[in-house]
């Protein structure tokens, strides 16, 4: 029996463009049209139907959901050609649904990809997260403190005033105790109504953003991709899994989860080198949108890898689209 191909990450990351892109432009014709499902849907059939022209044994581990429920890009699904390496896949096909049914801005379509085993199999419950840049002493904030307690404990370390610091939020009703209590203490908020993902990695570059701080609870699936996105552009994340009933407790175990408070570092959720791919589906704050220019759709592609730092933006013209 042949041994099986090492995660070739170098190689793989140019490839990831290819998935994020035609699960984007499947979604062109679903821009402002009302209909989330069919949006994600039509990002869903393109990544798998590209995912499975790749050389990889891949293993779907944040997905669309439980299988019984997914139809397709479900958790465990295995995909690619079964002939390369053992990766784990972690996608969301379609991040910000609602944001492309309405024709809002920073729909994204996310991948990322690590060697087998190495990335956290995050049921689809809520997480508690809470993110920064790089540059800061390790654990300088933390979930156990108060909102208010971070962005102290985060100004004293960028020797700033609290005035000084903007943190994002997604404008829930349940993060209005949270939004109150940093408003409190004087710093500004930066409010979203979907996609922390791309929250989480804004604290990467807060220079450019002026976004220093992502809090608050979220999808878990996303809050692993973010961990992903962290690793490859630098910064700190934490994320705790918030259970509202005994049935998200049960998806937990199923997923091998055995400590339920468990606080997961970023390297907790992703163990090993890591690649990830984004592409806009509406302009955003991080990449273009779709664009027809000349007959020919144009793509706007992030990819990021983690083992050497590199960030690298792909423009992509697609005749005929
Ligand atoms: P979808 O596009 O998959 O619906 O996710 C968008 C999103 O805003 C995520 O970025 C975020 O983690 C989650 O939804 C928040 O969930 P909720 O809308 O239930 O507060």
């Amino acid at each position: 029996m042949s041994a099986q191909p090492e995660f070739d990450d170098h190689l793989l990351s140019l490839t990831l463009a290819r998935v994020a892109e035609e699960a984007a432009i499947a979604c062109h014709g679903m821009i402002g049209r009302g209909d989330e499902k069919a949006a994600d849907q039509a990002a869903v059939n393109a990544m798998r139907a590209q995912l499975d022209l790749l050389d990889i044994a891949g293993v779907v581990v944040i997905g669309e959901g439980e299988r019984d429920e997914a139809p397709m890009l479900y958790i465990g699904e295995e995909v690619g050609t079964g002939k390369g390496p053992g990766v784990d896949i972690a996608l969301d096909p379609l991040e910000g649904t609602t944001l492309t049914a309405k024709a809002m801005p920073n729909a994204l379509t996310l991948i990322s990809m690590a060697p087998r085993g190495t990335m956290l199999h995050a049921p689809d419950v809520y997480m508690d997260k809470l993110a920064i840049g790089p540059g800061y002493p390790a654990d300088v904030v933390s979930l156990d403190m108060s909102p208010a307690e971070r962005v102290r404990a985060l100004a004293n370390a960028k020797n700033v005033k609290p005035e000084e610091i903007t943190v994002c939020i997604l404008e829930r009703p349940r993060h209005e105790e949270m939004i109150a209590e940093v408003r409190s203490i004087g710093a500004a908020i930066h409010l979203i109504t979907d996609g922390d993902v791309a929250a989480v990695m804004h604290c990467a570059e807060a220079q450019t953003t002026g976004i220093d701080m992502y809090m608050g609870s979220g999808g878990a699936p996303e809050g692993v991709l973010a961990a992903g996105t962290l690793k490859c552009l630098g910064g700190q994340i934490w994320g705790k899994l918030l259970f509202r009933n005994d049935d998200e407790r049960a998806r937990a175990a199923k997923a091998g989860i055995t400590d339920m408070d468990r606080v997961y570092a970023r390297d907790d959720m992703v163990q090993a080198d890591v690649i990830f791919a984004a592409t806009g589906v509406t302009k955003g704050s991080l990449l273009d949108g779709l664009q027809i220019k000349g007959g020919a759709m144009e793509t706007d592609t992030l990819l990021l890898r983690s083992k050497t730092g590199e960030s690298r933006r792909v423009i992509s013209r697609h005749p005929g689209r």
